[in-house]
C-alpha cells in the first residue's frame, strides 16, 4: 500500500506525464511511472465531412497501420526508392508539395492528428500523389519498431510544436537521446532537415544536432543555420510570418 504522502507523489507524477486526467485516488499501479512522455497531446478535433469521406475512400490505398514490426518499405510504395521520413506533417500542405516535386522519393508521413491525416488522405487521392504513405501514429514509435538501422535516406521535421512554456520543454521532440537514435536510422550520406519559426527552440536544435557525433551540420553560414533548401515550400502561415518581421531557420545536417 501506497503512504498517503507517496500516493500524493504519485498524483504528482502522474500529472506531470500523462496525457490524460489524474487518476483517481485509489489508483496505486506502478505502471505509469515507466510512461513515456509524449510530444504531443491529442486533441478531440472535428473532421470535416471530406476527410472522413477520404479515410473510407483513400485509406486503404495510402494508409499504412503501426506494427511493431519492420516495414517492407519496398512493398509498402510497390517500388524500390529513397525513402524520407516525414514526423509531424500537420495538414500536410508542405509534405504533398514535396511529395509532388521529388516524384523519385518515397514519403513516409507520420501524425497523430486525425483531422491532418484526413486532409493528406484527401490530397493524395484526389491529386494521385502516388509517393506517399501515411502512418497515423507516434512517430517515435514508429522509428523504433517500423524502421530498421540506416533504412532512411532523410527526415523532415518541420515546425514541430515549440511547447513554449519551460515546464513543457520536456516534450520537445529535438533532444539528444532522440537525435541520436534518429540518427542511427539514417543511411551515411542521408540528411536532417528541420525547421523552426521559435528562436529559442532553433538554438536548442542547433546545440543538439552539433553534438550528436553522427551529424554534421551542410550550413555554410557562420551562424549555423542552413538557407531554406527549394523543395521546402513556404506555408502560409510561415509566408505571414514573414511579412509580420518573424524569422524562420532551417537546419539541414547529414550522417557521417
Ligand atoms: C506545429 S505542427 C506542424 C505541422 C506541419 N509540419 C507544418 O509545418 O505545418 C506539429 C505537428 O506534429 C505532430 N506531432 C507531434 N509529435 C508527434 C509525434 N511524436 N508523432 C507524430 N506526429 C507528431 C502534431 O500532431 C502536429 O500536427
Amino acid at each position: 500500500m501506497l503512504s498517503r504522502d507517496n500516493h500524493g507523489l504519485l498524483k504528482d507524477l502522474l500529472a506531470m506525464t500523462a496525457d490524460t486526467p489524474t487518476p483517481p485516488e485509489t489508483t496505486t499501479t506502478v505502471a505509469p511511472f515507466m510512461r513515456v512522455i509524449k510530444t504531443y497531446v491529442l486533441r478531440a478535433g472535428r473532421m470535416g465531412s471530406g476527410q472522413v469521406r477520404a479515410f473510407e475512400q483513400f485509406g486503404p490505398q495510402f494508409l499504412v497501420p503501426y506494427t511493431p514490426e519492420r516495414l517492407d518499405a519496398a512493398a509498402t510504395f510497390g517500388r524500390a526508392a529513397p525513402l524520407i521520413l516525414e514526423i509531424g506533417f500537420g495538414m500536410g500542405d508542405a509534405t504533398a508539395k514535396i511529395a509532388q516535386v521529388r516524384p523519385d522519393d518515397n514519403f513516409l508521413c507520420c501524425e497523430v492528428h486525425a483531422p491532418g491525416v484526413g486532409a493528406l488522405l484527401k490530397r493524395c487521392g484526389e491529386e494521385n500523389i502516388g509517393n506517399i504513405r501515411i502512418v497515423q501514429h507516434d512517430a517515435v514509435e514508429v522509428m523504433d519498431h517500423m524502421l530498421g538501422e540506416q533504412s532512411l535516406d532523410g527526415v523532415h521535421i518541420f515546425f514541430p510544436d515549440p511547447w513554449h512554456k519551460s515546464r513543457h520543454h520536456k516534450r520537445r521532440l529535438i533532444q539528444s537521446p532522440f537525435v541520436n537514435r534518429l540518427a542511427q536510422h539514417i543511411k551515411p550520406g542521408g540528411y536532417l532537415h528541420l525547421a523552426t519559426d521559435w528562436e529559442p527552440y532553433a538554438e536548442q536544435m542547433l546545440e543538439v544536432l552539433s553534438a550528436e557525433a553522427l551529424l554534421k551540420n551542410t550550413a555554410t553560414d557562420a551562424s549555423g543555420f542552413a538557407e531554406k533548401p527549394a523543395y521546402r515550400p513556404l506555408t502560409k502561415f510561415e509566408n505571414r510570418g514573414i511579412k509580420l518581421g518573424h524569422g524562420v531557420w532551417d537546419l539541414v545536417f547529414t550522417k557521417v
